[in-house]
């Protein structure tokens, strides 16, 4: 790590995380395990947890044998008192904690007039109560010593609503509400709260959770840059967001979606404004 003449840390080489320690939630897979990945390979030490222990345990294979400490338990994020738990203990074990990426989400997708109580509630429950409740156990760990950042997951479907979607819509909208509002409350005490929020991520949750034809018809088709998003450049961006480089940014919510929200009249397959019209002036 270089120290500029700035004060600032210099990722340039590439290790923006030695000798510092991040929890990770949903690290099983999907983006909780390339940022849980990404970070060790720049020399964090990592807190990972999820529901699933054989996905954690292949997970810890893969950081261990990149030279990584782990601590890596089953939670499940819903539980208040096991999260203040495995926060403990993950201090305990790694023996400190710089920040979070708490990923644990789930999707469960119905028109609005068939979502039962258990839909709606069960994805506001892992997706706003259980990153809540991973913030704060975080939080106050940070709190007592100089600092941190956390990077919560929100989504494009935090800019507008999505036909089938009320919970997961819901549930982002108040992800981004709390992220605010711990930027604005912790910022002053040391520590940043910012938020990614991605377009489509080709992780089991989309491949499993999204019919082919509106992932062809619908998500490609508006996204310039016309791809899902790799896990791996969400966890980039992720990890910039935890780095000293970020010293300044705290309550963003930073796009991830491939051009998808920087315009409306956007279909990859269909007319052109200027050719349609004859050209700008022809409008
Ligand atoms: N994949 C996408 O297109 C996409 C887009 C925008 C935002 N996101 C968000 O990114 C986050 C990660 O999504 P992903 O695509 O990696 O999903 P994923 O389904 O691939 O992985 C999610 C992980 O969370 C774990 N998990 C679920 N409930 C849990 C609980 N109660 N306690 C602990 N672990 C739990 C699962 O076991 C799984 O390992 C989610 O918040 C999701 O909403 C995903």
């Amino acid at each position: 790590m270089t120290r500029l003449s700035n004060g600032l840390i210099s990722g340039a080489d590439g290790m923006r995380f030695s000798g510092k320690a991040y929890l990770i939630t949903g690290a099983a897979r999907g983006i909780g395990e390339a940022t849980a990945l990404r970070l060790a390979s720049e020399g964090a030490a990592i807190a990972a947890a999820d529901l699933d222990g054989v996905g954690l345990d292949a997970l810890a294979h893969s950081l261990q044998a990149q030279g990584a400490r782990v601590f890596a338990r089953t939670l499940d994020t819903r539980d208040s008192a096991a999260t203040d738990a495995f926060v403990a203990d993950a201090l305990a074990s790694l023996g400190r904690l710089d920040g979070a990426a708490p990923c644990a989400g789930i999707a469960r997708a119905a028109p609005t007039e068939e979502m039962s109580d258990a839909d709606f509630e069960g994805v506001l429950g892992v997706n706003l109560t259980g990153v809540f409740y991973t913030c704060r156990a975080v939080g106050r760990a940070l709190l007592a010593r100089d600092g941190g950042a956390i990077v919560n997951i929100a989504s494009i479907t935090a800019k507008g609503g999505q036909p089938g979607r009320a919970n997961y819509a819901a549930s982002k909208w108040g992800l981004v509400g709390l992220t605010k509002t711990l930027a604005v409350e912790w910022g002053h005490r040391g520590v940043r709260v910012n938020a990614v929020a991605p377009n489509g991520v080709d992780t089991p949750m989309i491949r499993d959770g999204i019919p082919q034809d509106f992932l062809n018809d619908v998500m490609l088709d508006r996204t310039p840059l016309g791809r899902l998003a790799k896990p791996e450049e969400v966890a980039a961006a992720i990890a910039f967001l935890l780095s000293d480089e970020a010293a300044y940014i705290n309550g963003a919510v930073l796009q991830i979606d491939g051009g998808l929200t920087a315009g409306f009249l956007t279909h990859r397959h269909g007319a052109d404004f200027a050719r349609k019209s004859g050209g700008p002036n022809g409008a």
